[in-house]
């Protein structure tokens, strides 16, 4: 059993809502205003439910009624619920980029709980950026929170066929480039791959980031995989809306859940579900604010030895989010790799996660593997080094062509998205399969804000003679949902004056992912000449949020946080004067 370690008068909230003075009585009145009666807050932990529901995000849609379903656990254990709409960051409609805005959400959520009479809090996300955004800003607030992923939608189905997120769009998209789906059968396609509210259902960042998130220790047990339209899924939201306010009353804060360790778990499970390369950037990012120095040699580590055991897409072959729930979810997978987690971390339910997954089963093999018949035996994600990208960059050799993991070929060089984007069709490109196709200026500064376009096109005149995939390299990041020999997050990025930037046409590239390397045959004398002679393009944003952003982003390789929200940055921020 957990002790209680706060009481009514040493609430935060009671700062508010308890002084006989001028204030306390603004703030009391104004309650009563909005038609509540004292007896509603006094004494009780008011939860801010920081909700990132919008019109236009399809994968939150039902918070708009779950927000609901949450408030009603408060009520129960006691609370005082309150909803305080956040920045909706959703991935198909935020240009150019939803990373550039994933530092504004967790600023958001960090300031909309420091500046209110918030004890502790319930995060409503999901959808790609979502999950670390809200995870940061809790947990530099400081406060308890416990985070409701929106859970992933239902599979896909077009003619009886199943279709993944993401990665069926792609697929289908080459045919038609192909010339192999007609018209009439796309538009079918676009009627059916996303058929219910909920996050992707691929293995793609935002199943990533939410598995991430429950195996960190914030959320309750099994909500990761619980998909969105489930009445399971109504459940877990009014559970977790009980449990925050226990874990206000035990002032079970982030900062006792997110350890080290709980970061190595977040990693391993990361690994075992066949990552989307984002949660690299991510987790660091968020480590980085829990004040744990996470970096791509711990992500590299655990790829070396934890295998990838979830048959999801596009690591698998054919499941999807929907399958792995049924097959008994992640607290299941980590049974089976409980070798490499740490049990002993706390997490919100006040049990540690060896006690959360007692119990738990796995009711299908061929969904979630045993460590004997993997997917990928290992290597989820490599990191790779050498003159190309100093700092590192990235890549899923699972989902590269083998043949790939060591090549050698010519370079044919993009400065930018729009000229990629138009010459990418033209059937008189000098292109082979073996060329490496390279973007840049697609970094956090370049795009800026490193759009997800790192999943180059194949050149139509390829794809036509039935080349499927390439080596493509760039500073840009891909949608978890993607797939091909896709080398990522090149650090430093071209734009701030990284060795990308100085490759020219027909430079031979040799990659070599067993060795995890990646170099550029050139020799340095050459390389010195163009450096004097390269020149940075110009910026995008001369004003406002992207200015900022301009100013304080980090590198790939740093968790693309703002400098001023690490957390040791200045001094710790003090409770507002009242
Ligand atoms: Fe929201 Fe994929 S678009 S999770
Ligand atoms: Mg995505």
């Amino acid at each position: 059993m957990t002790t209680h370690k706060k009481t009514p008068d040493t609430l935060r909230s009671a700062r508010w809502f308890a002084p006989d003075d001028l204030r306390g009585f603004g703030h009391r009145s104004r309650a009563m205003q909005m038609g509540y009666a004292p007896e509603e807050w006094a004494g009780r932990p008011v939860i801010g439910i920081v909700n990132t529901w919008s019109d236009i995000n399809p994968c939150h849609t039902h918070f708009k009624q779950r927000v609901e379903d949450v408030k009603r656990g408060v009520l129960q254990a006691g609370g005082f619920p309150i909803e305080l709409p956040a920045l909706s960051l959703a991935e198909q409609y935020v240009k150019p980029t939803t990373m550039l805005y994933r530092n504004m959400l967790a600023m958001d959520a960090e300031e909309l709980l420091r500046c209110h009479p918030v004890d502790g809090v319930v995060l409503m996300g999901g959808c790609d950026k979502t999950t670390p955004a809200l995870l940061m800003g809790a947990t530099s607030a400081g406060l308890p929170a416990i985070y409701v992923p929106a859970g992933p939608m239902l599979r896909g189905n077009w003619q009886g066929h199943t279709l993944g997120s993401g990665s069926d769009a792609w697929k289908f998209w080459d045919d038609r480039r192909a010339g192999i789906i007609t018209e009439q059968q796309w538009i079918g396609i676009q009627g059916g791959i996303a058929r219910s509210h909920g996050t992707c259902m691929t293995m793609g960042t935002a199943s990533t980031m939410t598995a991430i998130a429950e195996a960190l220790g914030m959320t309750l047990p099994g909500a990761s995989s619980i998909p969105a339209p489930d009445a399971n899924h109504v459940r877990m939201s009014s559970e977790s809306g009980r449990r925050i306010v226990e874990m206000v009353w035990e002032d079970l804060t982030p900062a006792r859940i997110q350890t080290r360790k709980a970061f190595e778990n977040a990693i391993t499970v990361a690994m075992a579900m066949g990552c989307s390369t984002n949660a690299i950037i991510h987790v660091i990012a968020q480590g980085r604010r829990a004040g744990h120095d996470i970096s791509l040699d711990d992500f590299e580590k655990a790829s070396r030895k934890v295998p990838v055991i979830a048959n999801v897409r596009p690591s698998g072959d054919k499941y999807l989010m929907e399958d792995f729930f049924y097959a008994g979810g992640l607290p299941a997978m980590m049974t089976r790799i409980r070798e490499h987690l740490h049990l002993d971390e706390m997490t919100v339910t006040g049990r540690t996660l060896g006690q959360n997954i007692e119990g738990a089963a796995v009711y299908n093999d061929d969904v979630i593997r045993t460590v004997e018949n993997p997917v990928y035996a290992e290597g989820s994600l490599a990191v790779l080094r050498g003159n190309l990208a100093p700092d590192g960059c990235v890549m899923k050799p699972g989902a590269a062509d083998p043949r790939f993991l060591k090549h050698s070929g010519p370079a044919l060089v993009f400065d930018d998205y729009p000229s990629m984007k138009a010459a990418i069709d033209d059937e008189n490109l000098d292109v082979t399969a073996d060329h490496v196709l390279i973007l840049r200026n697609a970094g956090p500064q370049g795009g800026p804000g490193m759009p997800e376009w790192g999943m180059l096109p194949i050149p139509k005149k390829l794809v036509k003679q039935g080349v499927r995939d390439m080596v493509r390299l760039s500073d840009a990041r891909m949608s978890g949902t993607s797939y091909g020999a896709c080398i990522l997050h090149v650090s430093p990025e071209s734009y701030v004056g990284g060795p990308l930037g100085l490759v020219r046409n027909g430079d031979i590239i040799t990659l070599d992912v067993d060795a995890r390397t990646i170099s550029l045959d050139v020799d340095d004398a050459e390389l010195q000449r163009r450096r004097a002679e390269w020149r940075q393009p110009e910026r995008r944003y001369e004003r406002g949020y992207g200015w900022m952003f301009s100013k304080h982003i980090e590198q790939a390789d740093q968790g693309c946080d703002f400098d001023f929200l690490r957390t040791d940055f200045g001094a710790p921020v003090r409770e507002p004067d009242i």
